[in-house]
């Protein structure tokens, strides 16, 4: 008789990643639940997205991470909780950590990471907390021993792909790239259904239990030189390169002003110091998820890429 599939709770259904986490888990045949706040509803964009969730059979739960007694009711009815919030609220979590192990009956909690992996990144200090804020609430998990995965997608496709890693752009460049260092260090960009689509996939594995999953799937590992290579072939043209120096992208990151500077620290961290990259996943204790889940297909970063030509 084939296992019962497992319940799951999204936190953050009406978001960017928590959308894509419900409709995946649906797709996969879990019974899945959405914690939404009551200000959603009043969103028409939102609303529509809740809509639709709904009509595809996901049952809505009105809550709310500062709501503990809506955070209890939910967790009851599920397996595995996921939250989705956005970096700004990661340590809104507390609260839910707390309701997980009072409720004491989860058998994996996903937290809001879906980045770069926040005990490996080296730009402490640069960052305005940005890591840290995932590392404490890791710890906190840990500390009250809930089953957990953290998952490390790296970049999401939206995120600095449209522009072929050019933060002044909003689509790839035809005449002129700069690219940041030697141009040789890789970065990983995952679209965001396939880093749903994975997340599902783990939730239930007893092989990332209390483990870290990190997406880096053939084809979508590139440093930017390859990058302008890939994208010159489909263009059929080759681009002015400029290179632009460590120092001078540290000069950028302190002449932004915060947050726009955010999209260079994080090409500092990837393309400069090899944060998504400098490190063997297996030595490390981690699993892949393209190793694990050879079933999951995903979009390649030449295949997104032929969308923009
Ligand atoms: N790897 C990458 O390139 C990349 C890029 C972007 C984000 N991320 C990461 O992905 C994760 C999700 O980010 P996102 O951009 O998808 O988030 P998002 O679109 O901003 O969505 C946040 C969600 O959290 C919900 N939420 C916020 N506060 C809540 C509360 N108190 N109670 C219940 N729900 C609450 C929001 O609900 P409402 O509708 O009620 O506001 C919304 O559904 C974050 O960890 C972020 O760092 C990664």
């Amino acid at each position: 008789m084939e296992k019962q599939k497992s319940r799951v709770l999204i936190v953050g259904a009406t978001g960017k990643l928590g959308h894509e986490l419900a409709k995946a888990s649906l797709n996969f045949s879990h019974p899945t639940f959405a914690l939404v706040r009551d200000s959603a509803f009043a969103d028409p964009t939102k609303l529509a997205k809740l809509q639709s969730l709904s009509e595809a059979g996901v049952t809505l739960l009105k809550g709310s991470l500062q709501d503990e007694e809506s955070l209890i009711e939910a967790i009851k009815k599920v397996d595995v909780v996921i939250c989705a919030v956005n970096s700004t609220q990661i340590l809104d979590q507390k609260l839910l950590i707390q309701a997980i192990k009072k409720a004491g009956s989860i058998n994996r909690f996903i937290p809001s990471e879906f980045g770069l992996d926040p005990d490996k990144v080296q730009i402490s200090g640069m960052d305005y907390n940005f890591y840290s804020r995932k590392a404490e609430i890791r710890r906190l998990v840990e500390a009250e021993g809930i089953p957990y995965t953290y998952v490390s997608c790296n970049f999401y496709m939206s995120c600095l792909l449209p522009s072929l890693v050019q933060p002044e752009l909003k689509a790839p460049p035809r005449d002129k790239i700069k690219i940041y260092g030697d141009g040789n260090i890789k970065g990983v960009f995952v679209k965001e259904c396939d880093v749903a689509a994975f997340t599902i996939n783990t939730m239930d594995d007893p092989l990332t239990l209390n483990k870290v999953l990190y997406l880096r799937p053939p084809g979508n590992v590139y440093s930017m030189n390859e990058l302008a290579d890939i994208w010159e072939t489909k263009i059929k043209k080759k681009l002015q390169k400029t290179y632009v120096s460590e120092e001078e992208l540290l000069r950028i990151i302190r002449e932004t002003p915060y947050p726009d500077n955010m999209l260079f620290v994080f090409i500092y961290s990837v393309f400069i110091k090899g944060d998504q990259t400098y490190f063997d996943i297996e030595s490390s204790g981690g699993l892949e998820g393209t190793q694990l889940y050879p079933h999951v297909k995903y979009t390649t970063i030449s295949e997104y890429l032929d969308t923009l030509v």
